[in-house]
C-alpha cells in the first residue's frame, strides 16, 4: 500500500462512516505491513477536503452564543468539539500526505493522531446524539483548515502553527471545560474530555518533537524560530490563560514557558501622567 495515496483518498472522502473506516484499514495495514513511501506524481493544494454537506460552514463571528445550561447549549458545546475533532482527522492526514519527504517515523506519528482523533470524533458523536443532535446539525466554522491549507508549504510552519499552537489551546480551554460540565452534571462528557486532554497533550508532543527535528536540520533555534513564526503567521491572538502543565508535558522548554507567561500578563495601562512623565 503507497501511504501518501491512501492517506490522499481518505482525505478527500466525504462520506463520514467510509472515511473512518478507510482510516481503520490504514492503521491495521501499519501494524502488519511496510508501506510504499515512494512520493506521489504531484502534491495537491486541498482548500476543500473530504467532509460531509453538513455543518454549514460560517464566519466564527456568525456563531450562535449560547449558555451552556441551556439543553441547546450543552449540545453546540459538544457539536463544536465534535467538529474539531471531525477537521483533526483530516489535519494528521494532511501532514501525512502532504510533507512526503520527512522520516518513516514522523508518518507512523501522525498516523497515530488521526486515530486517536478518529476515537475522539466517534465518542463525542455518541454522546451528541444521545442529547438529540448529529453532527452536521449546527453551524460551524473552519478556522483550523484555513490554518492548514495556509501552512501547506512548509511542514516547519505546519508543526508550530497547527498542533504547537491551535491543538495546544486545546490544552488550555479543555480544563474549564470539564469543570463546567462537571457542573451541570455531565458525567460522560466529563469522561470524554479527560482522555481527549490526555491525547491532545501526545498530539502536541508529536509536533513539538518534529518542529525541533526541522528546526535541527535547518541549524535554526527552535525558541526563536517559534516565537517568529508566531508573530509572523499567526492572525489569531495567542492569549493565556495557558495551561502551563499540559504545555510542559507536551514538550513545551522552560524559555517557551517563560515566554508564554509574559504574554499572558495584562497589558500595563498608561496613565495621562506617565504618558507625558515618559516623553518628556
Ligand atoms: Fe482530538
Ligand atoms: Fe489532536
Amino acid at each position: 500500500m503507497n501511504l501518501f495515496q491512501a492517506v490522499y483518498e481518505c482525505l478527500m472522502t466525504s462520506d463520514i462512516d467510509k472515511k473512518l473506516s478507510m482510516l481503520s484499514n490504514i492503521q491495521s495495514y501499519a501494524g502488519e505491513q511496510v508501506f510504499d513511501l515512494s512520493p506521489t506524481a504531484s502534491i495537491e493544494r486541498i482548500p476543500d477536503p473530504g467532509r460531509p454537506q453538513t455543518p454549514e460552514l460560517v464566519s466564527p463571528k456568525a456563531l450562535p452564543r449560547r449558555r451552556l445550561g441551556s439543553p441547546e447549549g450543552h449540545a453546540a458545546l459538544m457539536h463544536s468539539i465534535a467538529h474539531i475533532e471531525f477537521n483533526a482527522i483530516n489535519l494528521a492526514l494532511d501532514a501525512i500526505y502532504r510533507f512526503q519527504e520527512m522520516p518513516e517515523k514522523y508518518y507512523l506519528d501522525w498516523l497515530g493522531v488521526a486515530g486517536e482523533e478518529s476515537y475522539h470524533f466517534q465518542m463525542i458523536r455518541e454522546h451528541l446524539y444521545n442529547l438529540g443532535y448529529e453532527y452536521g446539525d449546527m453551524v460551524a466554522h473552519d478556522g483550523l483548515w484555513m490554518t492548514t491549507f495556509e501552512t501547506d508549504h512548509d511542514p516547519l510552519i505546519r508543526m508550530a502553527l497547527v498542533p504547537r499552537t491551535l491543538e495546544a489551546r486545546g490544552l488550555d480551554v479543555t480544563p474549564p471545560m470539564i469543570q463546567k460540565l462537571r457542573s451541570i452534571g455531565d458525567k460522560r462528557g466529563v469522561e470524554i474530555l479527560k482522555i481527549l486532554l490526555h491525547d491532545e497533550i501526545g498530539h502536541v508532543e508529536v509536533g513539538t518533537r518534529w518542529f525541533r527535528y526541522l528546526c535541527a536540520a535547518r541549524g535554526l533555534n527552535a525558541f526563536n524560530a517559534f516565537q517568529e513564526i508566531v508573530e509572523n503567521y499567526y492572525y489569531g491572538d495567542l492569549r493565556g490563560p495557558f495551561n502551563y502543565e499540559a504545555r510542559a508535558e507536551a514538550g513545551f522548554c522552560d524559555e517557551e514557558i517563560a515566554w508564554l507567561k509574559t504574554l499572558n500578563q495584562p497589558k500595563p495601562k498608561i496613565t495621562s501622567e506617565q504618558s507625558t512623565s515618559s516623553s518628556s
